[in-house]
């Protein structure tokens, strides 16, 4: 690895990337663990970094149309991320990240491309210490890991999406969760820098009316 950019390539021996992405609430999260789990492979929840930096920003009071001292926030701020918490600058924000003063602000902190940029090269070394591993997000396989071995795109109907949600977020009611996450959604896919997209060769999945375990096990047959 290039010690300064974190530049790495798949070629690297044993380097196994699977790339997940899509909108929110289309399942990437639990596919994306439990998959992790069938192949022994680390599982890595990159929204949670962009969170992380949004929690720190807000936590230091940083007005969020300053891209510039939030950029700073991203390069200094010390993120852990494990299988059940998240911990920024030493503060467990494991429930935090998840709040809706997070989520309704962590699409501005995701569209600036300096946070971009030094969670990208965070993300690549994760995978090289690890010699691979399963993240999710919105831009692994198109502009993380554009040469993962396998890249997918899931997708759900906005209203089964708007109730998985719903279901995590017992604060707010369905018709609030289901008009934030048409907004963020908007944003994320709208941004100039590397909005969600499908990498053209992504294997698409809806999985509005599936378990689990179906695509898990479609992921499984398509990785032969
Ligand atoms: O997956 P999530 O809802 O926790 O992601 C939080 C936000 O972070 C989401 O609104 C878009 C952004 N994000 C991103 O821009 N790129 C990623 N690779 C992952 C998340």
């Amino acid at each position: 690895m290039d010690a300064v950019s974190g530049e790495t390539s798949l070629s690297d021996d044993g380097v196994r990337v699977i790339a997940i992405d899509g909108p929110a609430g289309s399942g990437k999260s639990t596919v994306a663990r439990r998959l992790a789990e069938r192949l022994g492979l680390g599982y890595l929840d990159t929204g949670a970094m962009y969170r992380s930096v949004a929690f720190a920003a807000m936590a230091r009071e940083i007005d969020l149309a300053d891209a510039s001292a939030i950029v700073e926030v991203a390069r200094a701020s010390d993120i852990e991320i494990d299988d059940s918490s998240v911990t920024v600058d030493g503060v467990d924000a494991t429930t935090q990240i998840r709040g809706p003063e997070v989520t309704r602000s962590v699409s501005t902190v995701a569209a600036i491309s300096g946070v971009r940029e030094v969670l990208r090269v965070r993300q690549r070394a994760w995978v090289i210490e690890r010699g691979g591993g399963v993240l999710e997000g919105r831009d692994i396989g198109t502009v993380v890991f554009p040469d993962a071995e396998l890249k997918v795109y899931l997708s759900a109907s906005a209203e089964v999406r708007a109730e998985r949600r719903a279901g995590e977020v017992s604060a707010l009611d369905y018709e609030t969760v289901a008009a934030d996450l048409a907004a963020r959604d908007a944003a994320d896919s709208t941004r100039q820098h590397d909005p969600l997209t499908q990498a053209p060769d992504a294997i698409h999945i809806d999985t509005t009316d599936l378990t689990v375990d179906e695509v898990v096990d479609e992921l499984i047959a398509r990785l032969g």
